[in-house]
């Protein structure tokens, strides 16, 4: 792999690096801020979540070390290198924290999948990586969305383009 390669490989890398780190912390923050009827189903179904984004930050980090970059974890540099908002919702029910992750997942999601299509070129060992870590966030993606659907399959948060939206829509 040349130089430059591998310089862009470690930045894609970092990006998602900063969101996973993000991701897992977000998620906590729900598993401890949902209330309402189906609490314990919501609070108990974000925890595995939790772990699992923990473990592909462990793999990303470790894919820039065996690169020879220098991974970056702290709490500074993740808001500092971040492209997306802090996740804005408190203390709300299950139904408006799920809301919300459905935009956050769409989000993570749409620019591992970008990730993966510039990878094909630079490195498929990292793109297998990403094309992993992609296929568990769907699936986790698939949980959050089972709950927001209809039986006719219409989605509560459809058309809606921020997290507070999102949240009112499928209150
Ligand atoms: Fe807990």
């Amino acid at each position: 792999m040349s130089d430059a390669d591998a310089e862009r490989v470690v930045a894609l890398l970092q990006d998602r690096l900063h969101a996973c780190n993000d991701l897992h912390l977000t998620l906590k923050h729900v598993h401890w801020n949902v209330v309402g009827p189906h609490f314990i189903a919501v609070h108990e179904m974000i925890d595995p979540q939790v772990e699992a984004v923990r473990g592909f930050a462990d793999d990303l980090a470790e894919r820039i070390a065996t690169l020879g970059g220098s991974p970056v974890g702290t709490p500074g540099a993740i808001v500092k290198g971040r492209s997306w908002d802090e996740y804005s919702i408190g203390r709300a029910t299950t139904q408006e924290h799920l809301g919300a992750l459905d935009l956050v997942y769409q989000g993570v999601i749409t620019t591992y999948r970008e990730g993966i299509a510039e990878l094909g070129e630079l490195d498929p060992v990292t793109e297998d990586m990403f094309i992993t870590q992609t296929e568990q966030l769907e699936l986790f993606h698939w949980f959050v969305r089972a709950h927001l659907e209809d039986k006719g399959g219409r989605l509560s948060t459809a058309g809606a383009a921020t997290e507070k939206d999102a949240a009112k829509a499928a209150r």
